[in-house]
């Protein structure tokens, strides 16, 4: 469904050059709900702002569903708005909209009527818990249900990836299990595939596969438990690294 592979990003600032992801490859299947971890800094959020077609500024090829996405603006602009669905760790939402409304916006742009609308929104927002909540601005929700409302948000369109960044990490124990349990489950109803970048063991223990990123180069959680000189020959040869890890 979604394949990444050689992907370079340098970040320039001035004079300084900060080369974020050193050449990652991957895949993540339909219906799959993958853990994206690493420590800070070790390239998550770049990684899933290529993945999510928000940075077309990189070297290295991305597929989707087979078709390589060119970094033609137009047409990743178009997957993006029709295919993808985002949730960030801070909810994002429209402060002086209702629950009803940040869900029902990324339908605005679509062709469907105001009725149809009304419907998928309502029934979204039921499934993620939140009947009797729509009409309640963001301020007078709970972190846990502010962020339902971007799970509902990212998912109303029926996008065929949603792409995550540390959507528990602002929320306590019992609030994040509810939400990753949410997503996994309504990713497995509807066939969806989540990539969510996270430090959160609880999410990553309920998700089917992790990818881990050190320094920019993607590592698997067992080399991490190598000793140090195995484990610097190996990503040393880190371009390939995920090949030998059967990663891919
Ligand atoms: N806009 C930017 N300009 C310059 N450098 C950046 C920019 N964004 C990220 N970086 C650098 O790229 C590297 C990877 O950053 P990234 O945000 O992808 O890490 P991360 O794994 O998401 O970290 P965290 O867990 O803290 O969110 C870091 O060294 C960071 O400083
Ligand atoms: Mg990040």
């Amino acid at each position: 469904m979604l394949r990444f592979e050689n992907i370079v990003k340098t970040f320039i600032q001035g004079e300084t050059k900060t080369r974020a992801l050193k050449g990652v490859s991957g895949s993540v299947h339909r219906g799959e709900t993958v853990a994206l971890c690493g420590p800070s800094g070790s390239g998550k959020s770049t990684l899933l702002n290529i993945c999510g077609l928000l940075d077309m500024d990189y070297q290295g090829d991305l597929f989707f569903n087979n078709q390589k996405i060119s970094k033609d603006l137009h047409l990743s602009t178009k997957i993006r708005r029709e295919r993808i669905g985002f949730i960030f760790q801070r909810y994002n939402l429209i402060e002086a909209m209702t629950a009803f409304e940040n869900v029902e916006y990324p339908l605005i742009l679509s062709s469907q009527s105001k009725s149809e609308r009304k419907q998928k929104v309502l029934s979204i927002l039921e499934q993620v818990g939140l009947a009797g909540h729509e009409y309640k601005r963001p301020d007078q929700l709970s972190g846990g249900q502010q962020q339902r409302v971007a799970v509902a948000r990212a998912l109303v369109k029926r996008p065929a990836l949603v792409i995550a960044d540390e959507p528990t990490a602002n929320l306590d124990t019992e609030t994040a299990t509810v939400v990753i349990d949410l997503m996994r489950e309504l990713g497995a109803t509807t066939q969806t595939t989540f990539l969510v970048a996270t430090h959160d063991s609880r999410m990553t223990e309920r998700c089917h596969r992790a990818i881990y990123l050190r320094d920019g180069l993607l590592v698997s959680k067992e080399i991490e438990h190598l000793e140090p000189q195995k484990f610097q020959k190996l990503t040393s040869g880190a371009k390939h690294a995920e090949h030998q890890i059967g990663m891919v």
